[in-house]
């Protein structure tokens, strides 16, 4: 098996990301950490001081003595922030999503509509949640027209999943045309906003705020690994949804409590997020500039739109050239290829961040120059 993925130039192995080797010549521009808080020495101070006044382990499940007050805390402060009825603590995105999806599939006369580009996290909720396949429907991503059709030919309790911020091809969908839809036929919206919170909207709140998307309704899901450089999801809520999820989400029951040292560095980063704002405006403008250099040299990089930016390649070894191309001068990027993407959209995927600097942006421009199609 491995040597058919091999042969295919899909062999996955485990590379030190850009920004931990040695040579700090190095552009990274792989990881999620898009306001470079992991070089941020005043993001690191309140983790050290964190560190030392909160326990690390839980305990436990939240359920069983794994409960610590500073969740409670972390949660209201992002409801808050969403303007979400309330919130929930998780270990992570995946668990988030999983919870989310196999939570709703347990109401009586569920059906779900999900963008095909959606995260694996929610592919695999959806599919655990158990509902027949009649009842899960998958539209071509951001085509609402098929949804709306979907959603016309079912009956019962709709939940319409997407993200707001795709984290392949860096587009955003017409978060107003979903909230219309929802309206008219009575669904539910499920966005999640994982590579977007902390980074775009007013504040680092997300893409959903500013539209007509309704967040007292919808359920949201904000990832803490990426905007903030830390780890976990919240899933904000009306608080039925919350009371829900404690009392059937096996991936919430089911596992240890996440470490109250990272709700407390979340509550931190969530009290500095105003003053975080210049890095946001930066990633915004180094996002701007660089997409419009490449679609200039003749780059295709699809309807990506904010930080994320995948430059299309095609074939998997063209992506793995271009990749290979870029590490050779000192820019770390990855080739994302089948099953992660469709075949035949193998790309080099540009993850950008804060810490771009305007030598590094320039630099990052001189190598695509070179490499232009
Ligand atoms: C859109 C989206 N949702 C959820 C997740 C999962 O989040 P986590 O990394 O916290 O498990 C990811 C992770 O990459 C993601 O891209």
């Amino acid at each position: 098996m491995l040597a058919a993925i091999a042969a295919d130039h899909r062999l996955r192995t485990l590379v030190p990301a850009g920004s931990y080797s040695k040579d700090h010549n190095v552009i990274d521009l792989t990881s999620n950490d898009y306001l470079d808080l992991r070089h941020d020495p005043v993001h690191q101070a309140a983790l050290h001081e964190v560190a030392r006044d909160f326990p690390f382990g839980s305990g436990g499940s939240r359920l069983l003595g794994g409960e610590h007050p500073v969740f409670r805390d972390f949660e209201r402060m992002v409801a808050d922030f969403a303007d979400a009825e309330d919130a929930l603590f998780f270990p992570s995105g995946f668990a988030a999503n999983e919870s989310v999806a196999t939570t709703l599939g347990r109401l009586p006369d569920a059906a779900f509509f999900s963008d095909e580009l959606n995260h694996a996290s929610i592919i695999d909720g959806i599919r655990a949640s158990g509902l027949e396949k009649s009842r899960r429907r998958i539209f071509a991503h951001n085509d609402l027209t098929m949804l709306e059709s979907q959603l016309a030919q079912t009956k019962g309790l709709k939940f319409i999943f997407s993200e707001s911020l795709f984290s392949m091809d860096g587009d955003t969908p017409d978060l107003n045309g979903l909230q219309t839809l929802a309206d008219r036929y009575g669904a539910t919206l499920v966005i999640d906003e994982a590579h977007a919170f902390f980074c775009n909207g007013p504040e680092g709140r997300g893409l959903c705020p500013g539209t007509g998307i309704r967040h007292r309704e919808a359920i949201r899901i904000l990832t803490c690994g990426k905007g903030m450089s830390l780890q976990g999801a919240l899933v904000c809520s009306p608080s039925w949804f919350r009371d829900l999820l404690i009392n059937v989400a096996r991936p919430f029951i089911y596992t240890t409590g996440p470490s109250p040292v990272l709700a407390a560095a979340g509550v931190a980063t969530m009290q500095r997020s105003a003053a975080l704002q210049e890095k946001r405006d930066h990633l915004a403008f180094v996002s701007r500039r660089l997409r419009v250099t490449l679609n200039g040299l003749g780059f295709s990089t699809a309807r990506a739109g904010h930080h994320i930016l995948p430059v299309i390649c095609g074939e998997n070894s063209k992506a793995l050239a271009l990749s290979a191309f870029l590490a050779e001068r000192g820019i770390s990027s990855r080739a994302i290829r089948p099953p992660t993407v469709p075949a035949g959209t193998a790309r080099v995927r540009l993850s950008l961040h804060a810490g771009i600097a305007e030598p590094d942006l320039a630099r990052i421009e001189s190598v695509f120059r070179d490499f232009a199609p």
